[in-house]
């Protein structure tokens, strides 16, 4: 019996050291890094047994990076959303982001509405950029909104949450070993699978080499199989 990951996240790690490790600014490495987004969503809205690519593009962390690294990725963002809106649309691609984005600039939370409001009928992939996302966070918002509402439970907290899906391969590439904040709920059952690959040289290829691992693996969710 085959699994199919339905929901793939990925924790894009190693863009600055890419850049750096070239002589370059860590900028330099977002850019391309903005490139692999690029690439492995269009991958993913191919493959009809995906049906969700959640991306940790922004942690709720990354505000303590130089003011001039945070304010370039923030433009980044923009300027990918704007110049992808044609490729959203011509893919069916989904844009919905996570995260609490009432800190973000006027104008790129007009962007990130335009991109979403305009994508909303498109039923392909879903992409979902986590945008000032922690998964504490996220979890302390669900829990203080629901905390006059009588008991919670796991269904409601779960359908509070910014992301209410489960997620089923959990990608980090870069070489590190940790979650870093990062679904941390909807992880609960997913396979983790870490490379060192750095983001922007992360490929299509080795994310097929992943997903046909992810489908040897027996899932037992806490059973036995
Ligand atoms: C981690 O690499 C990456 C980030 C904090 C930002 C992720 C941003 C992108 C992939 C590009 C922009 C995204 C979109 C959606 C357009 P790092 O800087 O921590 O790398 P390092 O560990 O080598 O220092």
């Amino acid at each position: 019996m085959s699994n199919l990951p339905r929901h793939i996240a990925i924790i894009m790690d190693g863009n600055g050291r890419w850049a750096e490790a070239q002589g370059k600014s860590r900028t330099f490495g977002h850019e391309r890094g903005a490139e692999s987004v690029r690439a492995i969503t269009t991958h993913c809205a191919k493959h009809s047994d995906i049906e969700r690519l959640t991306l940790y593009a922004f942690s709720t962390e990354n505000w303590k990076r130089p003011k001039i690294e945070v304010e370039f990725l923030m433009k980044l963002l923009e300027r990918y959303l704007k110049s992808e809106r044609s490729t959203y649309l011509e893919g069916n691609i989904r844009f919905e982001p996570i995260g609490d984005l009432s800190i973000f600039s006027k104008s790129l939370r007009n962007v990130i509405d335009d991109v979403q409001t305009a994508t909303m009928g498109c039923n392909g992939l879903t992409q979902c950029l986590a945008l000032n996302y922690g998964g504490r966070d996220e979890i302390v918002r669900a829990a203080n909104t629901l905390r006059n509402k009588g008991e919670i439970t796991v269904e409601s907290l779960s359908a509070q949450l910014d992301c209410s899906h489960d997620v089923d391969l959990l990608i980090r590439t870069g070489g590190d070993h940790r979650l870093s904040n990062f679904l941390l709920w909807q992880a609960a059952y997913a396979e983790l699978f870490f490379t060192k690959t750095l983001w922007p040289e992360f490929t299509t290829d080795e994310l097929e080499t992943i997903i046909k691992k992810f489908k040897t693996v027996e899932r037992r969710f806490g059973g036995l199989n």
